[in-house]
């Protein structure tokens, strides 16, 4: 099963937002919306599409847009969101790079009576008031949709045992921790498929690069198939298993999470069997939300966005459709 479009759960976002964007103020009394956004970093060719798109509908809707890139680090995060309460901005936005360590800046925030909406990725907090909204992807079902793929691959297949081994995301992290349950939930007690090494690749090409060669050098040739939590990681692999002599998407059976451009091309090479949708076009959403909320209307506290499946099979077709 395959998807090319996705929707937005949520349209009380929208509705709200055309309100907002034709109320009757003149042009004159209405102050440009300031949001002071947090993003992770530059760590993949995801992240790079969503800078990109948070960018580009900021300039579209005529937001003034303060932008801080935290490096993958926390601390450079909650510095970011400390200057943007100092700086009094409208609404604060930002996709964490952890789940957790958020409460303290959050409840500054809120005594700041500053909106916090969260995109992309989810944070574990004590309160759940401490932010407004989360718009981003399901990564449970995300990692789900990848685990159902391979329990599909593994009923034809004629060997035993397929032995796993998994890049996970940045540790701690909402994709990471999520797509990594997901996955488990859907294998788990399926006695054909066994996960034998499992461990970080941060997101990063490189480090995908990095962790797949020391699997390869630990496992041999007995790994069947990589499950990356994201496609950077497997293209870094794919490097990885080509140099060892083998042929990725074939000597060993590749699933990644992302559908970015790079994955498509990997897959028309033949060299990764399928990617599970993850957009990170996620801009246009959180400008409408921001204007909403400021506007003093109620949005919706999970706004979730649906994605699809693309084996290597429909890869070709849909390249040219790929927006990121
Ligand atoms: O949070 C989304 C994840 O972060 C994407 O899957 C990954 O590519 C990015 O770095």
């Amino acid at each position: 099963m395959h998807f090319t479009r996705r929707t937005i759960l949520g349209a009380a976002v929208a509705a709200a937002c055309v309100a907002v964007t034709t109320a009757a103020a003149p042009a004159y009394a209405q102050k440009p919306l300031v949001i002071g956004f947090s993003q992770v970093g530059a760590e993949s060719e995801w992240r790079t599409a969503n800078t990109a798109s948070v960018k580009d509908a900021a300039k579209k809707a005529g937001v003034t847009l303060k932008f801080a890139d935290a490096q993958q680090r926390q601390e450079n995060q909650v510095k970011a969101i400390r200057s943007f309460i100092a700086q009094r901005v409208d609404i604060i936005a930002f996709s964490p790079v952890v789940e957790s360590g958020w409460d303290t800046v959050l409840r500054e925030a809120k005594a700041a009576k500053i909106p916090v909406i969260l995109t992309d990725r989810s944070v574990n907090v004590s309160d759940p008031t401490l932010f407004v909204s989360l718009i981003g992807s399901d990564f449970v079902e995300e990692g789900r949709k990848a685990g159902r793929w391979l329990v599909e691959y593994a009923k034809k297949s004629p060997a035993a045992t397929l032995n796993i081994v998994e890049l996970q995301g940045t540790v701690g992290s909402a994709p990471a921790i999520d797509r990594k349950a997901g996955f488990e939930e859907i294998i788990k007690g399926n006695p054909k498929l066994k996960v034998v090494r499992t461990q970080t690749g941060d997101f990063t090409r490189a480090k995908g690069k990095e962790v797949m060669e020391a699997f390869l050098k630990a496992q041999g040739k007995s790994i069947n198939v990589l499950y990356a939590h994201n496609d950077d990681m497997a293209i870094g692999a794919i490097q990885a298993i080509e140099e060892a002599g083998l042929k990725p998407g074939k000597d060993i059976i590749i699933i990644s999470i992302d559908g970015v451009k790079g994955a498509f091309e990997a897959m028309i090479a033949g060299k990764l069997n399928v990617t599970v949708e993850c957009s990170p076009l996620l801009g246009p959403q959180l400008m409408e939300a921001a204007a909403a909320v400021k506007a003093g209307k109620a949005i919706p506290k999970r706004i979730v966005v649906n994605e699809g499946v693309f084996p290597a099979e429909v890869a070709a077709k849909e390249f040219p459709n790929r927006k990121y």
